[in-house]
């Protein structure tokens, strides 16, 4: 095994200097916010202006073909139609519009497992609790080294009640890549439709959309597609398009007098500046310019490297093999429990805030079940240093 090291580096720093990255900041945390590069930013510039030269032209006549260009560059991009894609501000708006469109009985189910994201769970708790349905979150097996375990539990929650799983393609807190293509082949199978919550797969996996055949796919692209922030986006399977509502109530047509189309209520929610979808396109240049290949390898190899050198510190070995079948640029690795009670809602824990404070390395440390994680994310910016310079500080601290 091969692990990466600060002399390879020298082949990759010239990545840094695309990122305004403040220089002295070790960012390990593109999971949670993932900074665009600047040539990315310049153009999300670049659009604002143009919106401003004639803002009407540019919603009435320009905006509606702007983002079909926008949707076909990223329908290329994962393996789907324009026609199946409509452009939010982000993967929360996009659960919110499936969670509000679903028409739940009391009595249904919405089956889930305990890696979602909290804020995904609160959304689908919040809506059994007003339709009288019931969240099903479904425990997987720890460790985790068997996909056929893991897909087998979480089919073991489903019931003659389960009107939708929702899924992660890749998990925030523990950062597992789950076996997404077996899932959505074997709900097909059992007639349910399947939600994928997708912003951490995005560029990170390839994806075909059509091929995976799931229902919904919602991502923001504002994370490891290093797209400007708020430039999130929906697939529907054409047999579940004209089953959507809209979560915030416009005109629902086209502003130009076109044929109307489902996205119509989600591209026009009122009055905003859409530059951030623009952009999409770009990004995905930038990425495919760099080499999508090359930033998969890179920052996998990266992870695998945080994973060598904190577990040497800690002692602690992820329960998930070291395969980028399990893992791709982002790492959640154990840390030994803390002194400090169950943390409320927004307070971090003291580690993470040390680790800001006194080594300037920005890196979440994560509460899940009881346990605590340090979740590493590596981009084209990151360096094997940076990773050496939060083991050094976590030898220190721990
Ligand atoms: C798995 C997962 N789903 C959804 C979201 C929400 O993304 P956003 O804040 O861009 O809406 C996140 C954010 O980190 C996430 O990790």
């Amino acid at each position: 095994m091969s692990y990466t090291s600060a002399e390879n580096d020298i082949a990759w720093r010239h990545w840094r200097c695309e990122w305004s990255l403040s220089p002295d900041v070790a960012y390990l945390n593109h999971g949670s916010f993932g900074p665009a590069p600047k040539e990315v930013q310049r153009v999300r510039q670049d659009w604002t202006d143009r919106l401003q030269v004639e803002p009407f032209d540019f919603y009435v006549r320009q905006l509606e073909a702007e983002l079909s260009h926008a949707a076909e560059c990223l329908g290329e991009f994962i393996g789907t139609s324009a026609d199946n894609l409509a452009f939010i501000d982000n993967a929360t708006f996009g659960m919110n519009i499936v969670a509000s469109s679903l028409d739940l009985q009391p009595g249904d189910e919405v089956l889930t497992t305990n890696h979602a994201y909290g804020a995904v769970l609160r959304i689908w708790r919040e809506i059994c609790r007003r339709t009288g349905a019931r969240l099903v979150v479904q425990r997987m097996p720890e460790p985790l080294n068997d996909a056929q375990e893991l897909i087998d539990t979480l089919f073991s929650g489903v019931t003659e009640k389960t009107r939708l799983l929702v899924v992660d393609h890749i998990s925030s807190p523990t950062a597992v890549i789950f076996p997404i293509v077996d899932i959505c082949r074997r709900a097909r199978r059992q007639d349910i439709p399947v939600c994928v919550d997708g912003p951490h797969a995005l560029a990170v996996k390839p994806l075909s959309l059509d091929a995976l055949d799931c229902d919904f796919y919602l991502a923001s692209a504002h994370k490891w597609l290093s797209a400007p922030f708020g430039s999130g986006f929906l697939y529907a399977h054409p047999r579940v398009q004209q089953t959507l509502r809209p979560v915030v109530v416009s005109w629902g047509g086209s502003l130009a007098g076109a044929e109307s189309r489902w996205q119509d209520e989600f591209h026009w929610s009122g009055t905003r500046d859409a530059a951030a979808s623009l952009t999409i396109p770009s990004a995905i240049d930038f990425l495919c310019r760099a080499g999508i290949l090359n930033f998969r390898r890179r920052s996998h190899d990266l992870a695998q490297y945080a994973r060598f050198r904190i577990g040497d510190v800690t002692g602690l070995q992820p329960e998930i093999p070291d395969s980028p079948g399990w893992y791709g640029s982002m790492i959640a690795l154990p840390l030994p429990p803390g002194d400090e009670p169950p943390l409320k809602k927004g307070v971090r824990d003291p580690l993470q805030s040390q680790l800001w404070k006194q080594f300037r390395i920005e890196v979440p440390v994560i509460h899940w079940h009881g346990r605590r994680f340090i979740r590493v994310s590596c981009h084209l910016y990151t360096s094997a240093r940076e990773i050496d310079r939060l083991a050094e500080a976590l030898r220190e601290l721990l």
